[in-house]
């Protein structure tokens, strides 16, 4: 079940990555219709896939990496940036938002040349750790119901 909710949360966080994926391509091509569509879509994904890794937390804990020994420096700092980048992420979309449905889009411009690669960093590595852990992962525990 522990594994289950990861994957959920893992393929919920991919496809966000994809859908900011899209919805750039959309504004280049001078979409102003879909572009936020899409976007807002991203958004709400990486929302559900928050409700799904919280979820997993509560219920079981944190896993631990049991994977070799010379990966291990590897598998910390992409979950450590991985972490700080996530947490970064949401002001900066909410910030992101605000401001295009102001319609200051200059300033929606200049803050999603640096979120964009933030939120697909964060998607692209979020999976990877997924993936990491159904291999090389074991429940440290937490709060069971
Ligand atoms: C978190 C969600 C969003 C992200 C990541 C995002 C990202 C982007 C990116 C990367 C660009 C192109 C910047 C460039 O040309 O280099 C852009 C432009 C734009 N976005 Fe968004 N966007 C988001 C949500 C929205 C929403 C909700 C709206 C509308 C209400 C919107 C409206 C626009 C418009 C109109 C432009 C063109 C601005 C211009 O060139 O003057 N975006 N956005």
């Amino acid at each position: 079940m522990s594994q289950l909710l990861g994957d959920i949360a893992a393929i919920l966080i991919g496809l966000s990555g994809i859908a900011v994926i899209i919805g750039v391509v959309l504004i280049k091509r001078g979409n102003r219709v879909w572009h936020p569509r899409v976007m807002l879509t991203a958004t709400a994904l990486a929302g559900l896939f928050l409700v799904f890794y919280l979820l997993k937390w509560g219920l079981y804990g944190t896993t631990r990496y049991v994977g070799p020994e010379e990966w291990r420096g590897a598998y910390y700092a992409l979950l450590i940036s991985h972490t700080f980048l996530a947490a970064l992420n949401g002001p900066l979309v909410i910030w992101l938002i605000y401001n295009a449905l102001k319609g200051r889009f200059n300033i929606h411009r200049a803050w999603a040349r640096w979120t964009v690669p933030i939120w697909l960093y964060v998607a692209a590595t979020g999976w990877i750790i997924d993936q990491v852990l159904a291999r090389y992962g074991e429940s440290a525990g937490g709060i069971r119901f």
